[in-house]
């Protein structure tokens, strides 16, 4: 009898979302192809009821929601929410749509091997509202940043743009759902590259190969 090929163990990854979880869908999409090299292990929320949550249970995978008013300061659910997706043994981190900022105990775990996608073109309109904020700023082109999360607000090494334009008459829905449209697809090439490929990051710059 020959030897049975050995197969690398995808990479774990815990999504982290606060809403609709389209770009969560996607990249459970996308792992259901072996040959992604990554599958979702796990979905966080702050928010009981959404969306993303309840495409995670239809898929069959682990759920937990640690909602900020549950805990006694920032800083305790920062230290839960470190806990909770480190029990999920995550390679990756991905937040997507989460809509809180991850804190210092988070960071000394995970710091690194976070990543998030924000719907501008950053450094461009950071913060809860890209969208918005592009709009009435009126820029012509806009579109989505996927960045390893540092300390600060949208402010870490970036991993990957796609521009997006502006069209006339759109409103914050229809240039949102026209940014989601590419972020997805940006994201699932992206984070399976870091799922599948050595990388390394030096200042702002990551760079994806072994290092020589
Ligand atoms: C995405 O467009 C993501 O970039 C944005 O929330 C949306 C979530 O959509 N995140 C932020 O604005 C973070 N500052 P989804 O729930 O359908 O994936």
């Amino acid at each position: 009898m020959g030897a049975v090929p050995s197969r690398v163990e995808p990479s774990r990854l815990v999504v982290l979302v606060s809403g609709s979880g389209t770009n969560l869908q996607a990249l459970i999409d996308a792992a259901a192809d072996p040959d992604y090299g990554a599958r979702v292990a796990a979905v966080g929320s702050d928010r009981h009821g959404i969306e993303g949550l309840e495409r995670a249970e239809r898929h069959g995978i682990d759920t937990f929601v640690l909602p900020t008013a549950d805990f006694d300061g920032r800083d305790a659910w920062d230290a839960a929410l470190a806990s909770e997706v480190a029990a999920h043994r995550p390679d990756l981190v991905v937040l997507a749509g989460f809509m809180k900022l991850a804190g210092p105990a988070f960071l000394a775990r995970f710091g690194g091997r976070t990543v998030n996608t924000h719907p501008a073109l950053l450094p461009a309109f950071p913060g809860m509202h890209g969208p918005r904020d592009a709009l009435a700023h009126g820029v012509k082109v806009t579109g989505a940043t996927l960045f390893v999360v540092d300390a600060g607000v949208d402010t870490g090494p970036i991993v990957a743009q796609v521009a997006v334009p502006v069209l006339p008459g759109d409103d914050e829905r229809t240039l949102h759902d026209r940014i989601r449209t590419s972020e997805r697809s940006m994201l699932v090439e992206w984070v399976g590259r870091m799922a599948r490929e050595p990388y390394t990051i030096t200042d702002r710059t990551i760079t994806f190969g072994a290092a020589v």
